[in-house]
């Protein structure tokens, strides 16, 4: 049984990167609400407390009752988790001075501590809390402190419990992760085992045993997950996965092409649906964001159940779902809030069972998991996409003729990115197109005054909106430098007929979002 840690989330921000720094440590984790530890699960090794919005005293803060857990597992609280165990037992917690946000240095510390062996001299830590702990209980003992807090880390005496009030997942917290890694492998006893080729290999194994000889039908989008997912799929059940692609004419320019062709060399058995007639029609004379995305999604149902229900003997239905669209994240209300899926709707009377063997994944994981399976570079590199396609970056109506031009001006966007090579901070040459998280046009429902030559022009204006982010939860914009914006804007306008005017996005998100509709 795959050992692995448990994470209970009581709803901070950085709980999914706690997960994030325990995998790159190749131990398998899982995310759970602070109040459904598994009980019983004898494969967990050992427990995190993770920060919270709330304070420990608040009436309505997270609480759980650790008595099941405490003297069996060793547990290590965070932030809100420190906070938590120290307020239980009888220490005292106070609303914090504005010094305790941002860097801090770890001052005085047990450097033969088992959770703090190996962490730099004045190694800085983050802190990002609104409350401290003043006193701990008799039987606790301070194991770190920083200038301003005296209380950074704990043990309980005579147990494996600890408590960090700052984070050590965050980047900025240096030694952070050597911290984890000493919790998790040293105090935990997890043996580092989890990786993209053990993954690779154990869901191979698993899949081939939970499909047999079944038939599975698989949407690809032509997004890296999905291309993942079947690419898996392929490797364990080869011909008996039978892919669909639906082209609905507002994906990027030729990419319905291009991604075929990638498909068939992966040895992927796919069936290309050309919908983009329906797609227009039924959107034509339609202005309305939601209006649009719910007729996308309606069309996108229907052609897809088409093609599927023609696969009679099919059993599965597998999707790329990876596991940031499934973990149970809370918000302040102690509400579960669940990602939307990918694909809603099927064909009931098909009884299809759903199949997902990217549910545990994070993005940064797949990735890997991909170049594993030998999937090219430009399919997993690819920035996300959204469903609608091009359809929530023309602002207004659609029609084919806004599709070409809006087409044309990305692709001289997207291959300028590409094409556009610098060094990043540690010295590799890679691409504009690789420094940012997402970029595309918008066109947009004005036409300005211009002059080519000795004509006036009267067309249309395209945004530029290229941001960079870790998650699409936030995102800044990109500082393009100021030649190859120059560049793109002189190329779009000379080459795109119908459109005399580029602009640069410089909103970040929120308040932005990083689409226009
Ligand atoms: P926003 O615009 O909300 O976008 O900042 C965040 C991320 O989600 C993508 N996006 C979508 N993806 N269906 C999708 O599959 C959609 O309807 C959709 N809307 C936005 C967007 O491209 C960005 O990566």
């Amino acid at each position: 049984m795959e050992e692995k840690i448990i994470i209970l989330d009581f709803g901070s921000q950085t709980t999914q990167l706690i997960g994030r720094r325990i995998r790159e440590l190749n131990v398998y984790c899982e995310i759970v609400p602070y109040n459904k530890f598994p009980h019983g699960d004898g494969s967990v090794k050992g427990v995190i407390l993770s920060g919270s919005p709330f304070s420990v005293y608040d009436q309505e803060a997270f609480k759980v009752d650790l008595a099941g857990i405490r003297g069996k597992l060793p547990i290590l609280g965070i932030c809100y988790g420190a906070q938590f165990i120290a307020y239980t037992n009888g220490g005292s917690v106070e609303p914090a001075g504005s010094r305790e946000y941002g860097r801090a240095k770890l001052g005085r510390f047990e450097h033969d501590n088992p959770l703090l062996k190996g962490v730099r001299e004045h190694s800085q830590v983050w802190m990002s809390h609104g409350d401290t702990i003043t006193a701990i209980p008799d039987n606790f003992r301070i194991i770190a402190s920083t200038d301003e807090v005296a209380i950074a880390a704990y043990q309980v005496e005579g147990e494996r419990v600890w408590g960090v009030q700052f984070h050590p997942e965050v980047y900025h917290s240096e030694d952070g992760t050597q911290m984890l890694r000493n919790f998790v492998v040293d105090i935990c006893g997890c043996h580092q085992t989890w990786s993209s080729a053990s993954f690779v290999d154990t869901t191979v194994a698993e899949l081939k045993e939970q499909i047999g000889n079944d038939r599975v039908i698989l949407g690809l989008s032509g997004g890296v997950d999905s291309s993942v997912a079947a690419v898996l799929l392929n490797r364990a059940i080869g011909k008996n996965l039978t892919c669909i692609f639906v082209d609905h004419g507002l994906l990027r320019k030729n990419e319905f092409h291009d991604v075929m062709h990638d498909y068939e060399c992966l040895g992927l058995n796919v069936i290309g649906v050309d919908a983009s007639e329906k797609f227009f029609k039924d959107l034509e004379g339609v202005s309305d964001p939601e209006q649009k995305r719910k007729i996308i999604g309606r069309d996108f149902v229907e052609v897809f159940n088409a093609e599927a229900r023609k696969i009679t003997d099919a059993r599965w239905l597998a999707q790329g779902t990876i596991y940031p669209d499934r973990i149970e994240s809370l918000n302040i209300t102690g509400k579960v809030i669940k990602s939307h899926h990918n694909v809603g709707g099927l064909p009931k009377e098909m009884n299809l069972q759903l199949c997902e063997p990217l549910k545990w994944l994070f993005k940064d994981e797949v990735r890997r998991v991909g170049r594993e399976l030998g999937i090219p570079e430009h399919l997993i590199g690819r920035h996300p996409f959204p469903g609608p396609g091009l359809a929530v970056r023309i602002l207004g109506d659609i029609t084919r003729e806004k599709v070409r031009i809006l087409q044309d001006a990305d692709d001289i966007f997207i291959r300028g990115l590409r094409d556009w090579k610098v060094t990043d901070a540690e010295g590799n040459e890679t691409s504009l197109y690789h420094q940012v998280w997402q970029a595309g046009v918008i066109l947009l429902p004005v036409r300005s005054v211009g002059v080519m030559g000795d004509e006036r022009t009267y067309e249309q204006a395209v945004a530029l909106r290229a941001v960079t982010s870790t998650d699409a939860m936030t995102a800044d914009w990109a500082r393009l430098p100021y030649d190859f914006l120059a560049k793109v804007s002189n190329d779009i306008i000379n080459k795109v007929k119908g459109v005399n005017r580029v602009a640069y996005d410089i909103s970040s998100k929120p308040p932005s979002t990083i689409e226009w509709e």
